[in-house]
């Protein structure tokens, strides 16, 4: 068994920071320092989310909004629909709420204390820990699921998630080297991404190997250990696909509060509230109007963070003009505005839509080839 360290080996992870470290598009190395705007907007978007899917997204954010400024005055449903795909829609409404307090009472310059930051909408703890540390070079507790992983197996830290947060954050303080203070979590992150992962850790290559407990006791792929989770309870809900002439389809606006607020989206009910037997026995009750609606099979699976959801999909080929209910509207599909529970419910209907596009008559030139106007 190895012996008993006295300090955790950072000059070894920067070593191998400087060798096999990721180049990212909002990432410096110290002593520059990220611009705090794209620290912000990228820890923000990678909330939840891996580095391959934020990637395109920071780029974009970026390129159509330079500054913070330039997203304060952006119309928000340009932001919610630029955020479209990344889930999790509060973050972008809070993304937006934080752009314009800093640039009307912060003059565009995010605050450089932790207790402010905290104040701004969707900044937790981490998040401000993020942009003291990576965003000002500040000294600061940076732990994410990544760095817990780090920290709790070369400690061999028994205690389950999420009770061993607080002696993780502390050896985390006890381990912080007095030099590249932004580099320091950076580069844990990446080491827990290639070599301390989750599944099959590549001990045998890991230059901590010869001094982290959790490998000496043999327990490194165990931890951290985790509470045991209740099972997700499972939803069920209807959506109602329906398809014109012009091969449009039919959309709404999601209420602003609530799942998926404020998105466009497929007309569905059900599946915000516990399981409803009564969107089972009567779907057509959330219809945006009559039509011969046709079940596809089988339902779309989606998980949100506290429930798995069943969707069955409903489609229709319509003759617009119809009488609208509600505040829907015709458009061409745009899959990559939806989000992605609404992208999968689309993907259901072009892989199994009735061969007669849904209308009841023959298919006719008229009824447009969706396949030609879907974006890939
Ligand atoms: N996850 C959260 N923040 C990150 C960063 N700055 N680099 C890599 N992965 C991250």
């Amino acid at each position: 068994m190895p012996a008993a360290v006295s300090r955790f080996p950072y000059d070894d992870i920067f070593a191998w920071y400087d060798r096999h470290g990721r180049s990212l598009p909002w990432r410096y190395r110290w002593p520059e320092m990220a611009p705090v705007y794209h620290l912000w907007l990228s820890e923000i978007m990678l909330q939840q989310t891996v580095v391959a899917t934020v990637i395109p997204y920071f780029l974009e954010f970026t390129r159509r909004w330079p500054t913070i400024g330039d997203l304060a005055v952006a119309p928000v449903d340009d932001v919610l629909a630029a955020w479209a795909g990344l889930g999790y829609y509060a973050r972008a409404r809070n993304l937006h709420k934080t752009a314009k307090i800093v640039a009307h009472d912060h003059a565009g310059v995010f605050p450089k204390n932790k207790q402010d930051l905290l104040a701004l909408p969707g900044i937790g703890p981490y998040t401000a820990g993020a942009i003291m540390v990576m965003g000002y070079g500040q000294p600061g507790v940076v732990v994410d699921g990544n760095i817990e992983r780090v920290m709790s197996r070369y400690f061999a830290i028994q205690t389950p998630l999420p009770k061993a947060k607080a002696e993780i954050a502390a050896v985390y303080a006890d381990s912080r080297p007095d030099t590249r203070p932004s580099d320091f979590p950076q580069a844990l992150m990446d080491f827990a991404n290639a070599v301390c992962t989750p599944k099959m850790p590549g001990c045998n290559i890991c230059p901590l190997a010869s001094s982290c407990r959790g490998y000496g006791d043999g327990i490194a792929e165990q931890l951290p250990r985790k509470a045991a989770k209740p099972a997700k309870p499972r939803r069920r809900g209807v959506a109602f696909v329906a398809i014109n002439q012009h091969g449009e389809v039919f959309v709404e606006r999601r209420p602003d509060s609530g799942l998926l607020g404020g998105m466009t989206a497929f007309p569905s009910s059900g599946w915000t509230q516990a399981h409803r037997s009564d969107a089972d026995a009567a779907p057509f009750d959330a219809a945006p109007f009559d039509a011969d609606w046709q079940k596809l099979q089988p339902a779309v699976q989606h998980v949100f963070t506290h429930f798995a959801l069943d969707m069955t999909v409903y489609v229709a080929g319509v003759h617009a003009p119809l009488p609208v209910t509600g505040s829907g509207w015709w458009q061409k599909p745009q899959p990559s505005q939806l989000p992605s529970l609404m992208r999968k419910i689309w993907k259901q209907v072009e892989r199994h839509r009735p061969v007669n596009g849904g209308f009841k008559d023959k298919p006719s030139d008229q009824h447009g080839d969706i396949s030609v106007i879907l974006e890939s």
